[in-house]
C-alpha cells in the first residue's frame, strides 16, 4: 500500500510530510515524492528508493520551503518503480499535484480520452490520469473538478490534492482506501494511517467513502461527493505508535488475514468487466489459449501450494493436463517441456531464488513464462514473459496469507478463462462461478469475525507435539497450507497428507488425543473424507472438521467442526483456510512465538 502525508499550517511542511512518511515506512513501498507550494509554484521533488534518497535530495526539507505539502510513498501497482512513476503527479503546467493510494480500474479508456483532448502523459501509472482529469475539469472551482472527476473514476483511491491557485488549501478524497485527517493548533494534516500524525494529534477523523476533505491552515470542511457539507466527529486515538502500525491489531499477520476481503476484491474486480473475465496482462489470444496442451506450475512455500489448488482448479474447470512442482526441484531435474506447454510461476517477492531459476530454465528451454507475482518490479515480474499481479499490497508478515488469498483469486480467473475460450464452461456455470466469485470477500470477513472461536480450540493445543492436516484433492492443498501456517509459527510438528494415503504407514503416528485437522469441502469425496475421520479417530485423534455449511453428518465423525460459508467447490480453499491461518496464528501467539517474524525464516528466500 502507499503512504499519503499532508499538512497545511503554520510549520514547514516538508519536514512535517517526511517524519509522517518515514512513520508508513512499514507499509513497504519503492519510491517516494513530495509536493510544496514555496510561495510561488508548486515544488515537486520525487524519486525511487528509501525515503532517505528523497531526504537527501531535500535536505531534509529545506531545500522546499513553504507551509502547504503533499507527500507519498509508493507501492507500485500500473507501472514499474522510477523517478517518472512515482507520485506526486501533476498537469503539465504543474499548477495541479496529485498523491494516491489505491487502484484506477478504469484508467486506461481515461488517459486514452486525456491524450485525444491533447495531454502528454510523462508515466506508465494509473495516477497521472487523476492529475489531468482534475486539471480538465478545474475552472477555478477546486471541489468542483475533484468531484467531477470523482463520478467518473472507477476504483479505489485514497487522494492528497494541492492547487497553485489556492495555496491556502489542500484536500483529501477517499473511496476504498483509508485516507485520515487531523488538526491541531499548528495545522491541519492528511495521513493514510495513524502512526504518520500520532506524533502532532491523537484527534482524527476517519474519512468514509465519496467524501471530500477541504483542509485549511486552522480548520476542515468536510464534503459528500455532490458538494454537500456534513459534519463529522473526530475520533481520539488510544493506540500507542507501536500499535498504530498494525492498525491496532496485535501483529502484521492478524492485521494482513484481515486485509483478505480487500485483498481479494483488488485482485478480482479489475479482472471482471461486463460479466467476462479480461486478463489483459495475459498476453495471450484466444488461439493461443486453446493451442496450451499442458501447464507446469512452479513454486516453492505457500505459492505452490496455491498452485496446487491451481491444478485442480484449472484440470477440473478448463481441462488442461496440469503439473505442479517445487522450483528447488523443477530447475535441477531436466525438466520436458514439450510445444504447446505454458510455464506459470507463482511468487509473492517476486525474488525466490528457485523459482526465479526455474523462470529462467523454462525460458532457455524456449518457453513463455506467465508469472502471478505481489511484488511490481520485482526480479521475477521484470523476467516472465507476461505478469499477472496479484495486488495484495506490501505483506510483511514472513506467514504468507494475504498473497496467497490473491494467488488463489488469480488461478481462478485464469482457470475460468481458459475454460471459457476453450469451450468447456457453459454460459450458466460461469455466470453462478462468477457470482461465487463475487462473494468470497463477504463471507472471508464473516469467517474472520469467527476468530475467539478459533482461539479458544487453538489454546487447547499450544503443547501439542504433532498436529495432522488431511484431504482429499483440493482439500488436500487445503491441508498443505494449513500445516505449513501452523508449522512455520508455532515451531509444532505438523504434516499434511493425503488422506486416502494416511493407512499407507503415517496412521501409525496417530497416539490418544493426536489432533488431525481434516478438510472435507469436496462433496463428491465428502463420505471418503468421512471414513479417513472414522479411521484416525479408531485409534484415539481428536478430529477437528472443516466443512461445508449443511454437512452436520460430520458430527457423527469429528470431535469439532468449524463450517465454511457454501461457494463453487473449486473456491472452497478461500473460504476453508481462513480458520486454518486463524488457527496457526493462535496456538503462536499462545506459546508466545515471534509471529511476525519466526525463527530460521525470512520474507524472501533469495538464496538457494
Ligand atoms: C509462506 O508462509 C512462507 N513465507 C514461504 O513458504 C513462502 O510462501 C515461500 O518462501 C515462497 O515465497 P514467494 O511467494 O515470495 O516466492
Amino acid at each position: 500500500m502507499c503512504g499519503i502525508v499532508g499538512y497545511i499550517g503554520k510549520h514547514a511542511a516538508a519536514p512535517v510530510i517526511l517524519e509522517g512518511l518515514s512513520r508508513l515506512e512499514y507499509r513497504g513501498y519503492d519510491s517516494a515524492g513530495m509536493a510544496v507550494f514555496d510561495g510561488e509554484k508548486i515544488q515537486i521533488k520525487k524519486s525511487v528508493g528509501r525515503l532517505k534518497v528523497l531526504e537527501e535530495l531535500t535536505h531534509g526539507g529545506a531545500t522546499m520551503p513553504g507551509s502547504i505539502g503533499i507527500g507519498h510513498t509508493r507501492w507500485a501497482t500500473h507501472g514499474a518503480p522510477s523517478d517518472a512513476n512515482s507520485h506526486p503527479h501533476y498537469n503539465a503546467e504543474e499548477t495541479i499535484a496529485v498523491v494516491h493510494n489505491g487502484i484506477i480500474e478504469n484508467y486506461l479508456p481515461l488517459k486514452e480520452k486525456m491524450i485525444s483532448k491533447g495531454y502528454r502523459f510523462v508515466s506508465d501509472t494509473d495516477t497521472e490520469v487523476l492529475a489531468h482529469l482534475i486539471d480538465y475539469y478545474y475552472k477555478g472551482n477546486p471541489l468542483e473538478a475533484i468531484t467531477k472527476v470523482m463520478h467518473r473514476v472507477q476504483g479505489s483511491y485514497a487522494l492528497g490534492i494541492m492547487f497553485a491557485e489556492h495555496p491556502d488549501q489542500i484536500f483529501a478524497v477517499r473511496k476504498d482506501s483509508p485516507l485520515i485527517v487531523g488538526q491541531n493548533e499548528e495545522g491541519c494534516f492528511i495521513a493514510s494511517d495513524v502512526p504518520a500524525i500520532l506524533k502532532y494529534t491523537r484527534k482524527v477523523y476517519f474519512i468514509e467513502n465519496q467524501e471530500v476533505v477541504r483542509l485549511r491552515a486552522d480548520h476542515m470542511h468536510f464534503y459528500t461527493v455532490d458538494e454537500e457539507e456534513i459534519t463529522k466527529e473526530p475520533v481520539t486515538i488510544e493506540w500507542d505508535a507501536n500499535a498504530a502500525e498494525k492498525g491496532g491489531y496485535e501483529h502484521f499477520m492478524l492485521k494482513e488475514m484481515y486485509e483478505q476481503p480487500k485483498t481479494v476484491t483488488d485482485t478480482l474486480s479489475p479482472r471482471i468487466k461486463d460479466q467476462d473475465i479480461v486478463i489483459e496482462e495475459l498476453g495471450m489470444s484466444d488461439e493461443e489459449i486453446r493451442a496450451i496442451n499442458k501447464i507446469f506450475i512452479v513454486a516453492c512455500g505457500s505459492a505452490y501450494h496455491a498452485g496446487v489448488t491451481g491444478k485442480y482448479v484449472i484440470e477440473g474447470i478448463a481441462r488442461i493436463p496440469v503439473e505442479v512442482d517445487v522450483a528447488s526441484e523443477f530447475r535441477y531435474r531436466d525438466p520436458i517441456l514439450e510445444e504447446g506447454t505454458m510455464v506459470v510461476v507463482i511468487s509473492q517477492s517476486g525474488e525466490t531464488a528457485d523459482t526465479l531459476a526455474a523462470l529462467r530454465e523454462s525460458q532457455q528451454l524456449g518457453h513463455k513464462v506467465l508469472g502471478i507475482v505481489n511484488v511490481v518490479g520485482s526480479s521475477i515480474a521484470r523476467e516472465a514473459d507476461n505478469v499477472m499481479y496479484t495486488w495484495a499490497g506490501p505483506e510483511i508478515a514472513v506467514a504468507t496469507t494475504k498473497a496467497y488469498s490473491a494467488q488463489l483469486i488469480a488461478l481462478y480467473l485464469l482457470a475460468m478463462k481458459f475454460g471459457r475460450v476453450r469451450g468447456k464452461l457453459g454460459d450458466t456455470a460461469f455466470h453462478n462461478m462468477l457470482e461465487d466469485l463475487k462473494r468470497l470477500p463477504a463471507q472471508i470477513e464473516m469467517l474472520l469475525a469467527n476468530k475467539q472461536r478459533i482461539q479458544r480450540f487453538a489454546n487447547r493445543y499450544i503443547g501439542a507435539k504433532d498436529v495432522f492436516f488431511i484431504g482429499r484433492g483440493i482439500d488436500y492443498a487445503i491441508s498443505m497450507e494449513g500445516s505449513l501456517k501452523l508449522k512455520e509459527i508455532s515451531y509444532i510438528h505438523s504434516e499434511a497428507y493425503a488422506a486416502g494415503e494416511l493407512k499407507h504407514g503415517t496412521i501409525s503416528l496417530i497416539e490418544e488425543g493426536t489432533l488431525v485437522a481434516a478438510v472435507a469441502t469436496q462433496d463428491g469425496l465428502f463420505k471418503k473424507a468421512l471414513s479417513n475421520m472414522v479411521e484416525v479417530k479408531a485409534r484415539g485423534a481428536f478430529v477437528l472438521a472443516v466443512t461445508n455449511e449443511g454437512n452436520t453428518d460430520i458430527e457423527k465423525a469429528a470431535d469439532y467442526v468449524i463450517y465454511i460459508p457454501r461457494t463453487n467447490q473449486y473456491f472452497t480453499n478461500s473460504l476453508a483456510i481462513i480458520p486454518l491461518q486463524l488457527f496457526g496464528y493462535y496456538v503462536a501467539v499462545g506459546k508466545g512465538c515471534d509471529v511476525d517474524k519466526p525463527r530460521n525464516l525470512a520474507k524472501s528466500v533469495t538464496v538457494e
